[in-house]
Formats: structure tokens, sequence, C-alpha cells
């Protein structure tokens, strides 16, 4: 049976496009245990240092103990238990809109919304750098897709209707206009799709993220998340009107027929979540903007999130750094095509707000030597 994969997957080999699961023997956090040897992990969306939380480990564990592990059923059927109606209502209060609905991950929020929202007769806009979530919810759609080249939003021409973005791309690290993307919505009278994964717990007051910090969250109809980065959990949202949740609720397939998440999974979201609105939640995004400073500075790189991109190019190279950068007892992972395109690779840094200033200045130091020996 593999032989009939032998050949392709020996192509991929010959691309240095070949994947491959690396077991990590820790829990997430600052410093990871890979193949027995411990590394200062630079690879995770953990911006805040929430996975490991021993408040959120407890929340887990209570709603382990009191719902079970399983929700038995489709949220529809018999899964709704009381930790997703509490995560539910606090992730409305905490994004300042009136309703909210959960997915089993943000793939699957995007899988089942976007096939909600457009159809075979609409045409949906998307950004080029766009997640592969947001890229296949729309192809499912069926409607016509039209690509708009990276923030550049003077290409947008088409008359409807639903504009797909993000608010910090995931492999870019930068964030969408989303001024000019209101403007241009209401002009084409479109609905607005706001991915905010990598921009919640980060960017806005208390980490309620872009929408929100540029005072535009009446303007973004369709408010996506993940409670897998920041939030240190796993699942994804939709924050919206009551109507188009209640629409959701009836129409996307990945919601409907898919088993609810776990019970101990949403009451460790919720956990989560009152973290971040609290004071000592705010002095931990602090401390992720403080480390977000030192890696910008010392490395000379823009970014307006945690996702520092060091562009690369050529595949196997960058495979090569990457092990280079683990021989030095750093995790930092080769990104390749098709997750970035062809002849784009590239290191992917995050940073997060449990690393030290001496480890994120180390990693800057063996980067800087690493470039250094390239130019020679
Ligand atoms: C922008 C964006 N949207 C959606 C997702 C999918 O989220 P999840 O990992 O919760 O399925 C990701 C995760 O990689 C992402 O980067």
């Amino acid at each position: 049976m593999s032989d009939l994969f032998a050949e392709q997957l020996q192509a991929l080999r010959a691309r240095s496009l070949d994947r491959h699961l690396r077991e990590i023997g820790s829990a997430q956090g600052p410093i990871v245990d890979l193949a027995g040897k411990r590394l200062i992990n630079f690879s995770s969306n953990d911006y805040l240092g929430l996975a490991n939380d021993l408040r959120l480990r407890e929340a887990a564990i209570g709603a382990i103990n009191q719902f079970g592990v399983g929700a038995g059923a489709s949220r529809l059927i018999s899964g709704t238990q009381p930790p997703h109606l509490r995560l539910e209502s606090a992730l409305a209060k905490w994004k300042g809109m009136p309703a909210a609905l959960c997915f089993n991950s943000g793939y699957a929020t995007a899988l089942g919304t976007l096939p909600a929202l457009a159809t075979k007769s609409d045409v949906v806009l998307l950004d080029k750098l766009c997640h592969a979530s947001l890229i296949d919810g729309a192809k499912l759609s069926g409607a016509t897709l039209r690509v708009f080249p990276h923030n550049q939003l003077a290409k947008l021409t088409n008359a409807r209707i639903l504009i797909v973005t993000e608010s910090v791309f995931s492999m870019d690290g930068d964030r969408a206009p989303l001024r000019d993307l209101v403007e241009l919505k209401k002009y084409f009278n479109a609905l607005l799709l706001l991915d905010e994964a990598h921009a919640i717990g980060v960017i806005g007051p208390n980490g309620r993220g872009l929408a929100v910090a540029e005072n535009l969250s009446d303007d973004v109809d369709v408010q996506m998340g993940t409670l897998s980065k920041a939030l240190g959990v796993s699942g994804g949202y939709i924050c919206g009107s009551r109507n188009l949740i209640e629409w959701l609720i009836n129409r996307a397939r990945s919601f409907i027929f898919s088993t609810a998440p776990p019970p101990g999974l949403a009451a460790a979201a919720l956990a989560a979540l009152d973290f971040i609105s609290s004071t000592e939640g705010e002095d931990r995004r602090r401390l992720l903007w403080r480390n977000i400073d030192i890696l910008r500075e010392r490395l000379s790189l823009h970014s307006g999130s945690a996702i520092f991109p060091w562009i690369v190019g050529d595949e196997q190279a960058a495979l090569e750094l990457a092990t280079d950068l683990q021989a030095e007892g750093f995790f930092v992972p080769a990104i390749r095509y098709p997750t970035v395109a062809k002849g784009a690779a590239r290191l992917r840094i995050t940073v997060t707000a449990v690393h030290t200033a001496k480890q994120i200045c180390s990693l800057c130091d063996a980067i800087k030597n690493l470039k250094k020996q390239r130019r020679n």
C-alpha cells in the first residue's frame, strides 16, 4: 500500500517539501523537550503562556469532574452543556458583540461559516495571504473567488460581497488595513469577515483584537477567532449579531454535524478569557509587547504582532537554518510551500510573554551569527 505513495513522497523529498511529525515530550512553554533535548521554544502560538497555566488546568479538571470528558453528541442534539453556553456568553461580552458561537477548531469555524454566508451566486473577496482554513471555506462555498494582492485594496474592484481577511497574517505577522477595508465594505455594501486568530490576546484593550483596538467592532460583521492560540486551549468562535449566530447554528455544517467540543476545553477557555480580561492578563500582554519590542529592536525587523518571519526563500536553506538553530538550542520551525508560496520559505519566529529577555537576546545573537555566516 505504502508503495503507492513512495514515488510521490520521493518527489516531495527532492524538493525539500516533505514534512514530519516531531514529538514534543513536555507541556507547551518557553522550554520544550524535543527528542530528549531541551530547546528554547520560538515556535508556538501560545502568546501569553496559557497553554499549561494552572488556572486553565484546574478549570478543565473541574469541568471534567462535573460533566465528563466527551460531549456525547453535536451541539444541536445533546452536546450543549453549561461550559459551552458560559463560554459563548463571555466571548460575546468580551468582544462587545450581541452573540457568539463556538466550533471545534478555528479551521472548522472557517469551514462552516464561509459556506453559510456565501453560496454559488455570490462573490468572496480574499486577501492573497489568507489562511488555508479561509481559502478552503471559501472554496467549499462554491462562490466565485476573487483574490486581491496582499493588503492592496485598490485592486479590489468586484461588486459584491463577502470580504475575508485576517487581523494579523499568520506567516507574515503584518496587519490588515482594517479601516480601509471597512470603507470598502461600505462602498460595496459587502459583509466583512475578520479572522482575529493571531490578534486576540495580543492586540487591543484586554487583548480583544484589532477590530476593538481600531474602534471598528460595529463595522466587522463576522468576527472570527481561535481559542487555540493566545487563549492556550482549542476551538474556534464567531461573534456577531444574534441573527448571524442563529443562521450559523442552522447552516454551518462543521457546527451541525460534529460532536460538541469537550466541556473541559470550554471551561479552560473561559478561564483563559477571565484571565485575559483581568489586570493580571493586561500585565501579561504588556510583557508580551516588551518581548516583541526586544526582538524587533535586536533583529531590526518590523512586525505588528508576535510573529516574525525571517524570509529565506529556498526551502532547503530554510530547513538547514532551522537545524542550525536547533543545534544552538532553539526551536524555530522552517515554513515552506504549501503553507507559504514556493520559493518564499522562511523561519517563523514567535515570541511569547513568558520568554525571558535573556532567551530572546540569545536567539537574536544566534540568528545574527547565522546571517553573517550566510553572507561569507
Ligand atoms: C489565521 C488562522 N485562522 C485559523 C486557524 C485555524 O485555527 P485552529 O488551529 O484553531 O484550527 C489558524 C491556525 O493555524 C490561523 O493561523
